[in-house]
């Protein structure tokens, strides 16, 4: 009896037990997704069930060969040594699709003369497609390598019933695995989108930042905003803090920029009483406030040299000294820096530490100005026209297309601040339902000859500019030069997008 068997013809007429047998499994099908938990279970019963010594469950690889799933009774090497040599029987059922049988494979004709079954010593073996439809996932093998004609057809059908069940189990549990791949993906794009909602920005360079939020947002890592004025780092600053799970806790600005120099690390790290002349307590610094929060540094290229070790401190060791204690406190917290300029430039010329430099920057989060991601900029702009709205109903309800040209081409030397000022005030002065270039107080496009008043502009920022650079970037000398006053010289500054530190001297 060493021929193929039709399994349909063979499927009645099976023992009360194996008809338990089959019972079970299919039960068990409905409550097990972890599929081979439910084959390694089943195998061992099959095992026992008809005398098999070794049984194996081969799924059909991204090549089409077999790939050993589940096994029992062979270990590593005989199931590397079966799966290599055994194709020829593997074959029949995985790529034919024929249940075989044979009871003593030595003597049988159609084996005979494989190396496998003969170096493996196989004498009983069965094996069976796992069919689901018209396709074939995988097969089962059981072997003897002691008992000739251990199995009969009976035993045949039996085990290609179980294969089928097999079957039914490996593609619920394929399409429950594929569901949770795409519900955790669906999940995370959602977060992805509403988490940082009051970011807006589709371009490109933002879909990076976001990207880099994204991952680093629930750390502890300190991260180094850098961008122009009115890029948005305080604001990214504040929606890593009110994402992590820190949110609960201080999140506390620091302008590094305007710290009263001798009051400074009293501020920063705290004092202990009569340490200088006002110091009547103990006082806490921000630091310690702020333990298990954020402490965001504002301009932290403006963070007086004096004070940058001891920050160093925080960033390596997360400990704190009072100014006039001599121990070391221990803090949890986070730290986000922002900057306006490359600290580069700084390190360079010796007025930023570099260690430090290095600590801030773990991860180092560049805000691209507006000029650089126009496509940014329809979607501001109408978020920031849709605010006005809210209090304004009758205000202007979008851009005429000239309008937006106009958006679209302006340099915005003070960036999204800028667009948001541009539009507001815009939408206040527009008295159409659509607001038109002229309400927007901004020279067209870059192209073509300056307008008069272009030319009026560039060559008042040559000016300024020359002024500061002659002033090392005082800007109350720079003022005096120019002849107007110090307000002023910083109103047409901030309307140029200058910034004393560029000319700071070196
Ligand atoms: N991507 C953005 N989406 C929505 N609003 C933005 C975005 N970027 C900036 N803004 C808005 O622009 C204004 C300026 O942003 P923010 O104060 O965060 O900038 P900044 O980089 O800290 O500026 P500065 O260097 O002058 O301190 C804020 O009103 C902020 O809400
Ligand atoms: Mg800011």
């Amino acid at each position: 009896m060493s021929d193929t068997t039709p399994v349909e013809s063979q499927t009645l007429g099976l023992p009360q037990h194996r008809l338990e047998i089959l019972y079970q499994v299919s039960r068990s099908l409905g409550a097990l997704l972890e599929w081979t938990e439910l084959v390694q279970s089943m195998m061992d019963l099959v095992l026992r069930t008809l005398n098999a010594e070794r049984g194996v469950l081969f799924l059909r690889g991204p090549d089409g060969s077999p790939v050993p799933e589940v096994a029992r009774g062979a270990d590593e090497t005989t199931l590397q040594e079966a799966t290599e040599t055994s194709r020829r029987i593997l074959d029949r059922a995985m790529v034919r699709g024929e249940a075989v049988l044979s009871d003593d494979a030595q003597t049988d004709e159609r084996f005979k003369t494989s190396q496998s079954v003969r170096n493996l010593k196989i004498v009983s073996f069965m094996c069976v497609p796992l069919r689901r439809g018209d396709r074939i996932l995988g097969t089962l093998y059981l072997d003897n390598r002691s008992i000739t004609a251990l199995f009969n057809k009976e035993d045949l059908a039996f085990l290609s019933a179980l294969a089928d069940l097999c079957a039914i189990a490996l593609e619920n549990s394929r399409l429950h695995q594929d569901l949770k791949q795409e519900v955790r993906q669906l999940r995370r794009d959602v977060q992805g989108k509403y988490r940082f909602e009051n970011i807006l920005g589709t371009s490109e360079r933002m879909v990076k930042v976001f990207k880099i939020l994204e991952r680093v947002v629930e750390t502890d890592a300190t991260i180094l905003i850098q961008g122009e004025n009115g890029t948005g780092k305080e604001l990214v600053a504040r929606a890593i803090h009110f994402n992590s799970k820190r949110k609960e806790k201080p999140f506390i600005t620091v302008d590094c920029g305007s710290l009263p120099e001798h009051l400074a690390a009293s501020e920063l790290f705290g004092h202990r009483r009569g340490a200088f002349t006002d110091a009547r307590e103990d006082r806490r610094g921000l630091f310690e406030e702020a333990s298990d929060g954020t402490v965001f540094l504002d301009q932290i290229e403006d963070l007086p040299l004096p004070l940058q070790p001891q920050l160093l401190r925080v960033l390596q060791e997360r400990e704190v000294r009072r100014v006039g204690e001599t121990t070391y406190r221990k803090v949890n917290t986070r730290v986000v820096a922002a900057s306006r300029i490359n600290l580069d430039e700084k390190v360079k010329n010796g007025t930023f530490r570099e260690d430090l430099y290095f600590r801030l920057r773990v991860v180092p989060l560049t805000l691209p100005p507006l000029r650089e991601r126009q496509a940014d900029i329809p979607v501001l702009a109408q978020s920031f026209l849709e605010k006005v709205r809210d209090a304004q109903p009758d205000a202007p309800k979008g851009f005429s297309k000239a309008a937006m040209d106009v958006l679209l081409k302006h340099r915005w030397p003070g960036n999204v601040r800028e667009l948001q000022h541009t539009v507001e005030r815009a939408a206040l002065l527009g008295t159409e339902s659509r607001i038109q270039p002229e309400d927007l107080d901004l020279e067209g496009g870059t192209s073509g000859p300056p307008s008069l008043t272009e030319a009026r502009r560039n060559t008042e920022e040559a000016k300024i500019r020359e002024a500061l650079l002659e002033t090392g970037g005082n800007v109350s000398h720079a003022a005096e030069k120019l002849g107007v006053g110090r307000r002023t010289l910083q109103h047409m500054m901030k309307r140029h997008g200058l910034n004393r530190e560029e000319f700071r001297l070196r």
